[in-house]
């Protein structure tokens, strides 16, 4: 733990504390029975295996189906039981995912159940324990989910804001979020399961775990979904960067200052993943160019210029064919298009231009003067920053140049190399 970012260490410490405190407080006020006994045990169990099929988020991080254990164990017993099933399920975790995982991860885990179904608990006081199929009673259960949802996604949010050293509202909206279709299916569920151990105890329980396991697996189909498309991006540029000697690299550099320019201007997290893909498959067209031209080294002739110049549209039509990177075709055409009207394949100016071209135009730029040819060497940083600014207005947007500039000094410009050097070896 010694490496890990203060803000971080604060935090665990404070939940840790504040889950002990809840725990104990909650375990030494009930008088416990062996009936309470044995609801620990069934609970407990089901929350491990919840726990240990996880489903991993996109930026980090993972979702369970253990909230739906939890909301019904909140529901139908003291608050002496449904933490100590939290704690169980946050520290007994099995599975390869969470294989040499560190053990803190698990306190912190156990801790933020504890804390949340503490919140919860306050909500539900009203109610008192056991299965009721009032209104009044389910609106409480519903509002208990809220709570619990509530305090579950701010702590993790600050948690990983604090690991990944960025705001946690970054970290709800990049993150957090995709996992609230994940509360919203359980939380039904959870009511569902409250209703049914109520009725029918352990037996109904182990068959309603049936579904809930489909619901876990719909969901890691849904994620599994999402990947495929980022490989699918992937296996486009690998195929292109093995054609293409000179852009090995290239677009994930363009990628990488793109995405920097479009935090700069705090673009939505949904439009910069649209703009990573298009920076990474901009020149995806070239696989259409023959590879005699593009690695020709002296002057270019009309034909051969006129062909490499088709680059923008053939890209627009591969991306075309894949239905969900729809939008990012119509910035891949225009990725080299000059802000006063003179650039390819339309010729349109200024703002007319999308403003993902006109981001992946400079980053594009900056990446060509600063890059290595096989006839020349890459210009440093303060050469092709006066570039930048020689052009802006005429080839490149001038507010975008601005905004380059700005985030994109020399120090970020040297970890960007670095990193790749690293990657490389
Ligand atoms: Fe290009």
């Amino acid at each position: 733990m010694k490496n890990l970012p203060k803000a971080f260490v604060r935090l665990f410490i404070l939940m840790t504390l504040l889950a002990l405190i809840i725990w104990l407080r909650a375990i030494c006020q009930m008088e416990w029975s062996s009936k309470d006994i044995f609801h620990l045990l069934i609970f407990g169990l089901l929350a491990a295996a919840s726990e240990s099929l996880p489903v991993s988020l996109p930026r980090g991080g993972f979702v369970t189906v253990g909230f739906a254990v939890f909301l019904s164990v909140a529901i139908l017993f003291p608050l002496g039981v449904s933490s100590s099933v939290a704690l169980i399920g946050g520290m007994l975790v099995f599975g390869k995912e969470v294989r040499g995982e560190p053990f803190f991860k698990r306190v912190f885990n156990a801790s933020q159940f504890v804390v949340s179904l503490g919140v919860a608990g306050v909500v539900l006081k009203t109610t008192g324990t056991g299965f009721s199929v009032e209104p009044q009673a389910i609106i409480i259960y519903l509002l208990a989910a809220l709570a619990y949802m509530l305090t579950n996604m701010t702590v993790v949010a600050i948690a990983l804001g604090g690991l990944q050293t960025k705001s946690p509202w970054h970290i709800w909206l990049g993150n957090i979020r995709w996992s609230i279709p994940n509360f919203v299916a359980l939380a039904p569920l959870g009511l569902l399961m409250a209703l049914i151990y109520n009725n029918y105890g352990s037996v109904g329980l182990f068959l309603l775990f049936i579904p809930l396991l489909i619901s876990r697996h719909s969901f890691q189909l849904y994620m599994d979904m999402r990947e495929n498309y980022l490989n699918t991006v992937q296996a486009l540029v690998q195929a292109l960067e093995a054609k293409d000697t000179y852009t090995s690299g290239h677009s994930s550099r363009v990628e990488q200052l793109a995405v920097m320019m479009a935090e700069s201007i705090e673009m939505s997290e949904d439009k910069i993943e649209l703009l990573k893909y298009a920076a990474v498959l901009h020149d995806v067209g070239k696989i259409g160019v023959s590879e005699i031209i593009l690695n020709k080294e002296g002057k270019l002739l009309d034909s051969e210029w006129e062909s490499i110049r088709s680059h923008p549209i053939i890209g627009q039509k591969i991306i075309k064919s894949i239905k969900f990177m729809f939008d990012i075709g119509n910035v891949v055409r225009h990725h080299h298009e000059r802000y006063d009207g003179k650039g390819y394949p339309d010729g349109i100016k200024g703002e007319e231009i999308p403003l993902d071209s006109r981001i992946i135009a400079v980053a594009d730029t900056y990446d060509a003067i600063t890059s290595d040819r096989s006839y020349r060497k890459g210009n440093t940083y303060d050469e092709a920053i006066k570039e930048l600014k020689r052009v802006a207005g005429a080839q490149l947007d001038p507010a975008m140049v601005e905004v380059f500039c700005k985030v994109v000094t020399k120090e970020t410009s040297r970890e960007m190399l670095s990193a790749e050097r690293i990657q490389i070896a």
